[in-house]
């Protein structure tokens, strides 16, 4: 397939990052710059323009820790579309079985010429530790419950595709927010762009605490259902609690499955998120996830588009 062009603008002076750790560290401006671009290679997603050579020559890795569907495959097509080659790290079947430290692999795979490392751990503060320790670019792919910034970031280009606009927003982020690194990517990134953010779920997985970030909590999603613009729906991580934090999955669902009975009682515009992998029936029901006011596909596809643009940031535009 022949490489096609795209005008994708100018980078203003104030973008010197070399890797892509949080949204707590971005600015407005930044985070809006990396919108901006995502859009740009959204449409061109859309225009079925698939291939281009504007990161032809470089090498990204997958660094993967902990499973993934979305956020490893759609780096790895991203990668793929902007020319670059990609190369798929395997954890499970490394020499980290045999003792290797993480930083002296993640150096043996940067001397193979590797120019940006995508990293997933479960620890907190693993792709930062990299980042330290190596000279490639490192973009955090999730760390444990702590950040998962391109998800923030995807997420918000759906909303604001949707809207033209974060400032003014009602965003509520429902369900396992104690695990949830989605919904710290989220609150920094909706925050600094001016939107009202509420965190919701049961006060197991919802602590008070949650209000130094500047967002308001609730333990009713009935209550708020009526002012709210976007219900993002968070999955319950059942793998990273050592106690169910409800008494059973069916009581979950009663008190905060987003099911036809409560769309009802939302703006005509909701707009319905989720991050994925879904629970179907546990935080959404099939009929809401498959619904018209669902953009949960349309969140994987700017998955695509936004990681296009952060690899682009960080590595063409050196
Ligand atoms: N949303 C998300 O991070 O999905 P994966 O775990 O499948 O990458």
């Amino acid at each position: 397939m022949a490489c096609a062009e795209i005008d994708l603008g100018e980078v203003p002076g104030f973008w010197k990052r070399r890797h892509l750790l949080t949204l707590e560290e971005l600015t407005a401006e930044e985070i809006t710059l990396i919108l901006d671009k995502a859009s740009i290679f959204r449409q061109a997603i859309t225009e079925g323009q698939r291939k281009f050579s504007l990161l032809a020559g470089k090498t990204c890795v997958n660094l993967f820790f902990e499973n993934s569907t979305r956020t490893r495959n759609s780096f790895a097509l991203a990668a793929r579309r902007l020319g670059a080659d990609m190369l798929d790290f395997s954890a499970s079947t490394s020499s980290l079985s045999k003792g290797e430290t993480l930083i002296d692999t993640a150096k043996n795979i940067e001397a193979m010429g590797v120019d940006a490392m995508i990293v997933r751990h479960s620890t907190p503060g693993t792709p930062k530790l990299l980042a330290d320790n190596l000279n490639c670019s490192v973009i955090n792919a999730g760390d444990g419950p702590h950040e998962h910034p391109t998800q923030g970031l995807l997420d918000i280009l759906t909303m604001r595709q949707r809207f033209g606009r974060i400032e003014g927003l009602t965003v509520a982020l429902v369900g396992d927010i104690a695990h949830s690194r989605t919904a710290r990517s989220n609150i920094w990134g909706l925050k600094k762009l001016g939107a009202h953010v509420i965190v919701c779920g049961p006060s197991t997985l919802v602590s008070v605490r949650w209000r130094e970030l500047g967002v308001e909590t609730s333990y009713s999603l009935d209550d708020i259902l009526p002012r709210v613009d976007v219900l993002n729906l968070l999955r319950i991580q059942f793998e990273r609690q050592s106690r169910r934090p409800f008494p059973s999955v069916r009581e979950y669902a009663l008190l905060y499955a987003m099911d036809n009975r409560r769309l009802a009682r939302t703006k005509p515009h909701i707009l319905i998120l989720a991050p994925g992998p879904i629970n179907r029936g546990v935080e959404v029901t099939p009929d809401v996830a498959d619904g018209p006011q669902s953009a949960i596909l349309d969140q994987v596809t700017n998955g695509v588009a936004v990681r296009m643009a952060v690899l682009w940031l960080l590595l063409g535009n050196r």
